[in-house]
C-alpha cells in the first residue's frame, strides 16, 4: 500500500470501492439493465454493508435451518441500547412489534386505528407510499403540503389546523423527512402533536431514516420523545434497514407504549402481516452492536457526496439544489428548465433520478447519492450535460 492510500481516511477507502450490483436483480440496478444509465432512484446503497453484520450473516447461514424465528432478546436488547444512547428514549421490551417493513407498520396503523370514512392527513411532497398505503375504499388523505419556512421545508401549522375535521383521525408523519431531508426540531414536532391530538388523532411517526443525519449540526428527536404527554397516541416505525443497507432483509419494528393501541396494531396485522426472517435478526442485532463506527464513516461520506452535488450543481443553471440534512436523497428543483417530464429528460441523457411527481411535486428529482463519489461525478457530469443540451 503506497502512502497516498495509507493517508485516506477510512471513509475514503471503505465507500470509494464501487461494488457492482449487477446480476444480483438490484430492484435499483435492473431497472436499466443493457441501458447506459446511471441508477440514482430507490432508496439504498450501492455501498458492501458493514463487516460485523457480513460476518453475523455469514456464521447464521452456516446453521443450516432457516425455519421461523422469534426475534430473540438480544436483538431487542440491542434496539433498546441504540434508542437509549443516541436518542436518550427508554422504551420497553414489550413495547416493540416486528415487522418486514416500516411501509407495513403504515398499512397495518391505517387499518388499526381508522373507521370507514376517516380522513388521514399527510403532508407532501413526501415518500410515495404515504398515499397507497390506507384503505382507498375506506378512507381517504387530506394533503397539506409542507412550506418552505427559514430555507428549509416544514409543517404549515395554520394551514393543517384549518384542515382539521373530526373526521381527520390520524396524521402519517415522516421525520427526518423523505424527499426533503429535514430534521425536524422539537418544537416542530411537539406543537404537530398538540394539535393532533387536541383533534384526537393518532400520530404515526416514520422515522426510518432517524439514523442518517448527515449535517454534522442537526439531531433528530422521535416523536415521541418531543411529546412524551402525547405518548398513547403515537406509533413510531424505525429500521436499521436505511442506514446499514438492509432494505433486501426485511425487519422493521414499530414502538408503542400504550398496551390497548399495540394489541390493536397486533389484531390488525395478524394472518396479513408475515413474521420477520432469521438473517434479518441478525443482520440488524449486529448494525445496533456493532455497527457504529461504519455509521460514522458512512455520515462523512454522504456529507462529502452531498456538498459535491452543491458545488456542482451551483454552476448549472435552472437545477436548484434543497438544503438538506439527513437522508441520502438530494431533492432538486428542476422547475426553471420548463420540461414536461423531467426525470425522463434525463433518463433519456443517462441519468435514472426519482421523479418529483412521485412524491408530490412534479418539476422536483430526488437523486440518490449513497453511491461512490467517483458514480456520483459521472452522474452530476451527465445531468450538466443534459442540462446544457436544453441551450
Ligand atoms: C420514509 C420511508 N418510509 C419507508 C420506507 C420503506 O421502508 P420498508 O422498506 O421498511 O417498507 C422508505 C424507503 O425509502 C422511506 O423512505
Amino acid at each position: 500500500m503506497n502512502d497516498t492510500v495509507s493517508a485516506k481516511p477510512i471513509s475514503q477507502r471503505l465507500f470509494d470501492q464501487p461494488v457492482s450490483r449487477l446480476h444480483t436483480n438490484s430492484l435499483k440496478w435492473e431497472k436499466y439493465a443493457g441501458k447506459d444509465i446511471l441508477p440514482m432512484w430507490v432508496a439504498d446503497m450501492d455501498f458492501a454493508v458493514a463487516e460485523p453484520i457480513q460476518a453475523a450473516l455469514v456464521e447464521r447461514i452456516a446453521h443450516p435451518v432457516y425455519g421461523y424465528t422469534v426475534p430473540g432478546d438480544a436483538l431487542k436488547d440491542a434496539i433498546i441500547a441504540h434508542l437509549k444512547n443516541e436518542y436518550d428514549w427508554a422504551i420497553q421490551e414489550d413495547w416493540l412489534v416486528f415487522l418486514p417493513g416500516v411501509v407495513t407498520g403504515l398499512a397495518v396503523s391505517c387499518r388499526a386505528f381508522c373507521e370507514d370514512d376517516d380522513n388521514i392527513l399527510v403532508n407532501p411532497p413526501i415518500y410515495h407510499h404515504f398515499y397507497d398505503s390506507h384503505e382507498g375504499k375506506r378512507q381517504s388523505l387530506v394533503k397539506v403540503p409542507l412550506h418552505k419556512s427559514g430555507g428549509r421545508w416544514t409543517y404549515d401549522l395554520n394551514s393543517m389546523r384549518t384542515a382539521l375535521t373530526p373526521e381527520v383521525t390520524m396524521i402519517m408523519m415522516c421525520s427526518p423527512h423523505n424527499p426533503t431531508g429535514t430534521v425536524f426540531t422539537a418544537d416542530e414536532l411537539s406543537e404537530v402533536c398538540d394539535m393532533c391530538v387536541n383533534n384526537n388523532m393518532m400520530i404515526i411517526s416514520d422515522e426510518i431514516h432517524c439514523d442518517l443525519v448527515i449535517d454534522g449540526e442537526s439531531r433528530h428527536i422521535p416523536t415521541a420523545v418531543a411529546s412524551p404527554q402525547h405518548a398513547d397516541n403515537i406509533v413510531t416505525l424505525m429500521s436499521a434497514s436505511k442506514t446499514w443497507n438492509l432494505a433486501g432483509l426485511n425487519t422493521s419494528f414499530a414502538i408503542i407504549s400504550n398496551a390497548q393501541r399495540r394489541e390493536q396494531f397486533i389484531a390488525a396485522a395478524q394472518s396479513i402481516v408475515s413474521p420477520t426472517p432469521p438473517l434479518a435478526h441478525v443482520a440488524t442485532e449486529a448494525a445496533y452492536r456493532a455497527g457504529g463506527e461504519w455509521r460514522a464513516e458512512l455520515l462523512t461520506y454522504l456529507k462529502s457526496n452531498y456538498d459535491r452535488i452543491a458545488v456542482a450543481l451551483d454552476s448549472i443553471p435552472g437545477l436548484h439544489l434543497e438544503p438538506l440534512q439527513a437522508t441520502y436523497l438530494a431533492w432538486i428543483d428542476a422547475t426553471e428548465l420548463g420540461l414536461n417530464d423531467t426525470q425522463a429528460y434525463f433518463e433519456k441523457h443517462g441519468v435514472g433520478l426519482s421523479s418529483g411527481e412521485q412524491f408530490g411535486q412534479p418539476h422536483f428529482l430526488r437523486l440518490n447519492f449513497a453511491c461512490p463519489a467517483s458514480t456520483l461525478d459521472q452522474g452530476l457530469d451527465r445531468i450538466e450535460k443534459a442540462v446544457a443540451a436544453l441551450r
